[in-house]
């Protein structure tokens, strides 16, 4: 099969199209026919050895995590899915496990979902993990109806489905972007826009019962001026920081301090896909590549501030 794999951690220079093996479906894998591929930072993280210590040293390596495609074959004690069904999900490139920018994938049946109805190849592989980060992140905001939220990096993957999905529960939305993005931010159902450097929210007067941090690097100073007491921030980000903070913010304050990660429960995947059937939830996606031109898919995602989502089409 033809993959984008890569040699040893790093960027460019060390990622190659080419033939690769073919993998085979083992006990409760299935082998799928990858169709489209979404870039998520975690890909271009991953790829270049921030989470070496789990993801391995097993290489050459095939990374990419947010898949769309076809059942080929059903291993042994496949039970949920046939040939010919069309699916999506997320592989974790965990222990050298091998990633989806490849023609075929072998992936335990446990990570895989049918797709629901027309969602397009493309339209599925944008969705899980940054979909469901958005989805978990406004659920630990406990944003529902006429709440006022704020989400920080309003246009970027997790982010302009972060507007979205807080539109869809009703809630008074504020997102930050570039000025460029501004009228994006809007169309995605923003109420309103303004920028994320620190000098920009110094400007605004509001303040929020939630903050999402799509993005992730707020000043804890400038979360806890723009939080009502009794409010609550989320994060993306893991900070040990956070955590030691937490405690006294919430008894001085009343204010939670909480990081976010993607989650994908059953009932996560079937919220999200009732949002995107129900037309509330949809990608943004300006960036196609094919599977030989994946290293500048990675070099927009990690310098090129893409808005929304890049698909790599198999
Ligand atoms: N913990 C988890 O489970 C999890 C899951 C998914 C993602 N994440 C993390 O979440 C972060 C965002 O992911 P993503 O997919 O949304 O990334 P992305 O698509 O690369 O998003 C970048 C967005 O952030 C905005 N931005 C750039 N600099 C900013 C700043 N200083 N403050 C606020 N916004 C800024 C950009 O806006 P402009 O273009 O308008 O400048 C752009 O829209 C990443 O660090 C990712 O690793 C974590």
């Amino acid at each position: 099969m033809k993959a984008f794999y890569s040699t040893a951690y790093g960027g460019p220079e060390v990622s190659h199209y080419g033939d690769f093996p073919d993998p085979s479906a083992g006990n409760g894998e299935l082998l799928v026919e990858v169709k489209a591929v979404s870039l998520n930072p975690v890909d271009y993280k991953v790829k270049k050895g921030v989470a070496r210590l789990m993801s391995g040293s097993k290489f050459p390596r095939i990374f990419g995590s947010d898949f769309a495609g076809v059942v080929r074959e059903a291993g042994n004690g496949v039970t949920k899915f046939k040939p010919g069904d069309r699916v999506y999900g997320v592989t974790p490139v965990i222990w050298g496990k091998p990633g989806a920018l490849a023609q075929l994938l072998a992936v335990d049946q446990k990570f895989v979902t049918a797709i629901p109805g027309q969602i397009s190849f493309d339209e599925a592989a944008s969705l899980p993990i940054a979909a469901l980060t958005a989805l978990n992140g406004l659920r630990k905001c406990r944003v529902s109806e006429g709440k006022a939220v704020l989400i920080n990096g309003g246009t970027g993957g997790v982010g302009h489905f972060a507007i979205q999905i807080a539109k869809a529960k009703g809630a008074v939305v504020t997102a930050t972007c570039s000025q460029g993005n501004a009228e994006l931010a809007r169309k995605l159902g923003a109420d309103d826009t303004m920028g994320y450097s620190r000098e920009e929210l110094a400007k605004t007067g509001k303040k929020f019962d939630a903050i999402f941090d799509a993005y992730g690097m707020m000043d804890l100073e400038d979360v806890c001026r723009l939080l009502k007491r009794g409010g609550v921030y989320a994060t993306t980000q893991i900070k040990p920081f956070l955590f030691l903070s937490s405690l006294p913010v919430q008894l001085v304050y009343g204010k939670k301090l909480t990081s976010s990660n993607v989650r994908s429960k059953p009932e996560d995947m079937e919220e999200m896909e009732k949002l995107f059937l129900d037309k509330k939830l949809y990608p943004v996606i300006e960036n196609y590549f094919s599977l030989n031109h994946s290293a500048e898919a990675f070099e927009l995602a990690e310098h090129g501030k893409p808005r929304g989502k890049i698909i790599i089409r198999i």
